[in-house]
């Protein structure tokens, strides 16, 4: 049987998170090896050079499932009919910003964008937000996009969730595949909560296998919130490679589904938790059948909902904060 091609926009294709990202989807990582797909890569007049360049790569890496690359600086173009869109391109932030500072640097970026998402993709296009500050570009974008579905655009928490793992597993001493229910909520800022409570590694309970709450919450929690900044303070630059990993990994298991398992994903709030309604908000999902669904009816102890509103509240400021844009 012949599988039709996906076509999978990319945005910023000419910038460091795409140099990895690329070339994963087109050996096959997010749709799978018997799926063909078709790139369509977007970025700035004066980075088409530069896509060009990258472009010529792929060519060499001869990649059996990457049947067409189309090249363009207008939104429309790159979104036209696409099935995915990976939404990178935007302004990395430098030593000494927050992510938040990025908010006026980018809000404009994904206004635009989001007109055109709606004027050119199928309504069944999913989309993921990478760019920062990824969650309120996340509802710039849906709120500019009225005829495309809000639940079709999320944001990326995964690089969290990710970290959030290894720093588990590495202090368990199991490994990141045995642990399970982990959810990393809200901002992908410092003030993100990675949460524990319900989380297990091989069957036990996690909070039990490590058995040290203060590490929980004086190491763990800081370290996974400012992993961003300590890998632009060694790098000098900000994360690429496991930020594409992470966005592949998302796409991979809402397409593909999660096993059952948990992941965070950023999403609109439809409420739940006390979150407000149309924050993008991460939180813990399960996907399977091509979508996902927000794990419901947690019981929310003080600490979580201390940690929750923290995260919440940064969300409504930078809501507040584009509030012209929306
Ligand atoms: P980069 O500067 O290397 O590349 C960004 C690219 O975007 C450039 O090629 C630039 O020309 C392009 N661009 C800028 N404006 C554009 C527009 N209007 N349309 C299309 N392309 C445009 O940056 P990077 O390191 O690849 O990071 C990209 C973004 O991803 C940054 O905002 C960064 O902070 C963010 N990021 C998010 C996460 C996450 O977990 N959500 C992780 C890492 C990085
Ligand atoms: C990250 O978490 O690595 C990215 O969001 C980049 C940054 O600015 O921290």
């Amino acid at each position: 049987m012949t599988v039709e091609p996906k076509r999978i926009a990319v945005t910023g294709a000419a910038g460091q998170i795409c140099y990895s990202l690329l070339f994963r989807i087109a050996n096959g990582d997010v749709y799978g090896k018997d799926t063909p797909v078709i790139l369509q890569l977007l970025d700035l007049p004066q980075a088409q050079k530069a896509v060009r360049g990258v472009v010529m790569e792929l060519e060499d890496c001869a990649f059996p499932l990457l049947r067409d690359v189309v090249i363009t600086d207008d939104p429309a173009d790159a979104f036209r009919d696409i099935d995915a869109g990976f939404f990178v391109g935007s302004r990395p932030r430098t030593a000494g910003m927050e992510r938040r500072d990025l908010l006026n640097a980018n809000a404009e970026i994904f206004r635009t964008q989001g007109r055109a998402l709606d004027a050119a993709a199928k309504r069944d296009a999913k989309v993921i937000v990478v760019g920062n500050p990824a969650n309120t570009n996340a509802m710039i974008l849906a709120a500019n996009a009225p005829g495309f579905p809000t639940e079709n655009i999320t944001a990326m928490l995964r690089l969290d969730h990710n970290r959030a793992l290894t720093q588990f597993a590495q202090r368990g001493g199991v490994g990141v595949d045995e642990i399970r229910k982990l959810v990393v909520w809200g901002n992908h800022s410092p003030t993100m909560f990675a949460d524990w409570r319900n989380a297990t590694a091989a069957g036990k309970p996690l909070p039990d296998v490590i058995g040290d709450e203060t590490w929980y919450r004086d190491t763990l929690i800081p370290t996974v919130g400012k992993r961003g900044a300590a890998i632009i303070e060694a790098r000098g630059a900000s994360s690429a490679a496991s930020a594409a990993n992470a966005a592949i990994d998302h796409m991979r298991d809402w397409i593909k589904g999660s096993d059952g398992d948990w992941v965070s994903m950023g999403i609109s709030s439809d409420g739940s938790y006390g979150i407000p309604e149309g924050l993008m908000c991460g939180v813990p999902v399960i996907c399977a059948n091509g979508s996902y669904e927000r794990v419901q009816g947690l019981e929310i102890n003080a600490f979580q909902q201390q940690m929750l509103d923290r995260t919440v509240a940064e969300l409504v400021e930078e809501r507040d904060a584009v509030s012209a844009l929306l």
